[in-house]
């Protein structure tokens, strides 16, 4: 077994087990270990070209790490002993290729730049997948919406039946609210794309580094400029976290409804029994645990996000090792985020919905009381105060007929409708859901001309989304190439 070298020096290291295991980020660290091996690379590649370490141990020190690459970090790196995957790493190659090679890689650098480097690395790809993930939940909503121009609903407010909308409608509206978080990750991911590595401690280095030329191999689009901030910020973790909160909180909505809408008394949706589960006693029992435990999971990303923030305000420059303890929140929300996201769009797509349910409830709760007052004021020259004024007066007095429209008119504003050309067969079309949806036709609105427009429109921002984020993932593939590339012709 290798010691912790890092220790060795100034150090003793009596520590118990409890001590050790408190200091170590080892179990976070395994969500970063391959990203390291990258850095290693780069790295190392850089002190060859700049010459800065001599071809002889380069070489012996690319071909372990290509052993790495290929079998994956051994297992003793893992050990507790070690603070940390860096550490621990570094001891196994010392251990393979001797120190007077193995104690050459961390020329030039530190663990803080390293590790910095290495979560943006790694969180690099997990905002790619969750760009992915919400396109294809946007491309389900989409689908469904473009099946369900016609379905007529009711819309609520205050979740009282207020309007008739389409099913079309109320899906292009999370549509709509999920392309501005696939925008919100597109930012973050220019943000985050910028290269740690160089900036050692906090302070830089003495040896002639090239920080352009580790950028590069590694997929960043340029070296961060100051190298105290290099190492301290995790405000693009913050700005992750907050994107998938915002994301989740969202989707919780979506799963609200799922729930509300699955219920015996509104039975608007049918989920698929591979999104339900039952109940241990009550054999009837169709549940809707998936949708409850992605409205729960709303809960752990913004968790994650508050750990995030708390855990880094008030400290000082550079690096505290309170970073340490921000990272396992981020995988956490950020995972918390993804799989919601992929469970959503499944749960989405193997939906039944309940269209003559919702058609039977659009009219409901005078939802088309509206469409009525607006006919006045359209056809009949009202002001539209007065319009409302006379329906809701004939609400109150419980029915929508001409009788007793005539009666609130005269109630509330002195003046006869029936006069004015009002007839039982123009209420009664006024009244028809499909009537008021289809009036409905301004930009944005549920009329089905309206919606198909939309359906077309976003499916095209959608595409363009897709391939930007394809581009994105294209350009990481690519460096990843070229980078085991470069190390291989160092070793060979
Ligand atoms: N395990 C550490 C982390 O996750 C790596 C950096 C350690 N730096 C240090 N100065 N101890 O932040």
């Amino acid at each position: 077994m290798q010691r912790d070298l890092v220790r060795r020096g100034r150090l003793s290291d009596d520590r118990t087990g409890e001590v050790m295991h408190f200091l170590s980020s080892m179990t976070a660290d395994r969500e970063i270990a391959d990203m390291d091996v990258l850095v290693d690379m780069a790295h190392l590649l850089m002190l060859s070209r700049q010459g800065i370490i001599d071809r002889e141990a380069a070489v012996a020190l690319m071909r372990a790490l290509l052993g790495f690459y290929r079998d994956g970090i051994p297992a003793e790196a893992y050990d507790e002993q070690f603070e940390d995957i860096h550490a621990g790493k570094e001891a196994v190659l010392i251990g393979q290729v001797g120190e007077a090679f193995g104690g050459r890689l961390h020329m030039a650098r530190s663990r803080n730049d390293e590790v910095a480097t290495c979560i943006r690395m790694r969180l690099r790809r997990e905002l790619i997948a969750l760009m992915e993930e919400t396109c294809t939940l946007r491309g389900v909503l989409l689908e469904t919406a473009a099946a369900h121009l016609h379905t007529i609903m009711p819309g609520f407010t205050h979740l009282q039946h207020a309007q008739p909308t389409t099913l079309a409608h109320h899906l292009l509206a999370y549509e709509q609210a999920l392309s501005r978080d696939f925008a919100r990750f597109a930012d973050a991911y220019a943000r985050l794309n910028e290269c740690p590595l160089g900036a050692a401690a906090f302070a830089s280095t003495g040896f002639p580094i090239d920080r352009e030329y580790t950028a590069r191999l590694l997929g960043f689009d340029r070296p961060m400029g100051n190298s105290m901030d290099a190492v301290s910020a995790r405000d693009f973790a913050i700005e992750a976290l907050a994107d998938c909160a915002t994301m989740t909180a969202t989707t919780s909505r979506l799963c609200e409804e799922m729930i509300i809408w699955s219920t015996a008394f509104v039975r608007f949706v049918t989920l698929a029994d591979d999104y339900s589960s039952t109940s241990s006693i009550m054999p009837q029992k169709k549940n809707p645990d998936t949708a409850e435990i992605m409205r729960a999971k709303t809960g752990t990303v913004a968790g994650a996000l508050v750990s995030a923030l708390t855990i880094t305000k008030g400290l000082p420059m550079s690096y505290n090792r309170d970073l340490q303890e921000l990272t396992p929140h981020l995988w956490h929300g950020i995972g918390a985020a993804e799989e919601s996201l992929v469970v959503l769009a499944g749960m989405i797509r193997t939906a039944t919905f309940n269209t003559e349910k919702m058609a039977e409830e659009a009219g409901k709760g005078f939802s088309t009381a509206t469409e009525l007052a607006d006919v006045m004021v359209r056809e009949f020259g009202l002001p539209f105060r007065t319009a409302h004024s006379i329906v809701g007066r004939a609400v109150k007095m419980g029915a929508l007929d001409l009788d007793t429209l005539e009666a609130a008119a005269e109630e509330v504003a002195g003046l006869s409708l029936r006069e004015r050309g009002l007839t039982p067969e123009r209420i009664a079309s006024a009244l028809d859901p499909a009537v008021s949806v289809a009036e409905r036709s301004a930009v944005g609105g549920p009329a089905p001309a309206e919606t198909g427009r939309a359906c077309i429109g976003r499916k095209e921002y959608l595409t363009a989304d897709r391939t930007r984020v394809a581009s994105l993932k294209k350009a990481q593939e690519a460096a990843v190439t070229e980078l085991i590339a470069e190390a291989e012709r160092l070793a060979a």
